[in-house]
């Protein structure tokens, strides 16, 4: 596939360097400087790419996705922090004829980290357990808390109808942890995702990309995972 990128920062490296070595050639990167308010992306520069990767800041997504959805892109979309604009965005995306793929986490192993975070909560909430959650990111991410901890704290409230308290850390170049905890008087449980680098993020992105050949219509992550597990 002929690949665009539309963020050229730690992610955006981290998939043309997946893609590359999967066959597929990154034909152009965006970032800032030439794309503000999704202005370079042009009918032009999108007819030469099959799918666009939008990994870039929360305050810019929104503007990429309107740009890419209106002209019938193919995206694959990780960025994080904008999914209370998800309906306008897929709505745009009906309109135009395009695909969507997005997620706040593109790694297998989180994902089944959110199957075990429901199964625990069902199990240690009735029983009498506290719970709460703990995410530590680098010290240049910009949402807090993460994509991910508002999954698994939705998972929580719809599992147990309470709100899970989240704790975030900024430090330092961690790529990713979450650390969802039970503690009762007697003991402690602790579920934990600890990513060792972004590979895997890159990896379930351009998985996506690969799937959605041939689609149209909006897909979470976890929609294309179910078809075949
Ligand atoms: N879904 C997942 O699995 C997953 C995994 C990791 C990270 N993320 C998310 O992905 C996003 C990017 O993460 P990152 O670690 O790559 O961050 P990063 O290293 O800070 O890169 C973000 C890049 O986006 C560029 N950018 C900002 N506005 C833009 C625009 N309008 N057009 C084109 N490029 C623009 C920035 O360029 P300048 O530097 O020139 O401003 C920067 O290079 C974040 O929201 C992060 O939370 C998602």
């Amino acid at each position: 596939m002929r690949l665009g990128i539309v963020g050229a920062g730690k992610m955006g490296r981290e998939i043309a360097a997946v893609a590359e070595s999967r066959g597929h050639e990154v034909v152009w990167k965006l970032g800032s400087k030439e794309n503000a308010g999704g202005s370079g992306l042009t009918a032009s520069r999108l007819s030469t790419a099959d799918v666009v990767f939008e990994f870039t800041t929360p305050s810019s997504a929104i503007d990429n996705l309107l740009a890419l959805g209106g002209q019938g892109a193919r995206v694959v979309c990780g960025t994080t922090g904008w999914s209370k604009d998800l309906p306008r965005v897929t709505e745009v995306f009906a309109r135009g004829g395009g695909t969507l793929v997005h997620a706040a986490n593109f790694s297998v192993g989180v994902r089944h980290f959110f199957e075990l975070a429901t199964r625990a909560a069902r199990l240690y909430e009735p029983a009498g357990y506290a719970a709460y959650l703990v995410e530590e990111h680098h010290a240049a991410k910009r949402d807090a808390p993460s994509g991910t901890a508002r999954t698994v704290g939705t998972i929580f409230e719809m599992e147990t109808g309470r709100p899970l308290p989240i704790t975030s850390i900024r430090a330092g170049t961690i790529p990713g942890t979450h650390r969802l905890v039970f503690e009762s008087p007697e003991d402690e449980v602790e579920i934990v995702h600890r990513a060792r680098s972004r590979a895997g993020f890159a990896r379930g992105a351009v998985w996506a990309a690969e799937r959605i050949a041939g689609r149209t219509g909006v897909y979470e992550f976890g929609d294309l995972l179910k078809e075949v597990e």
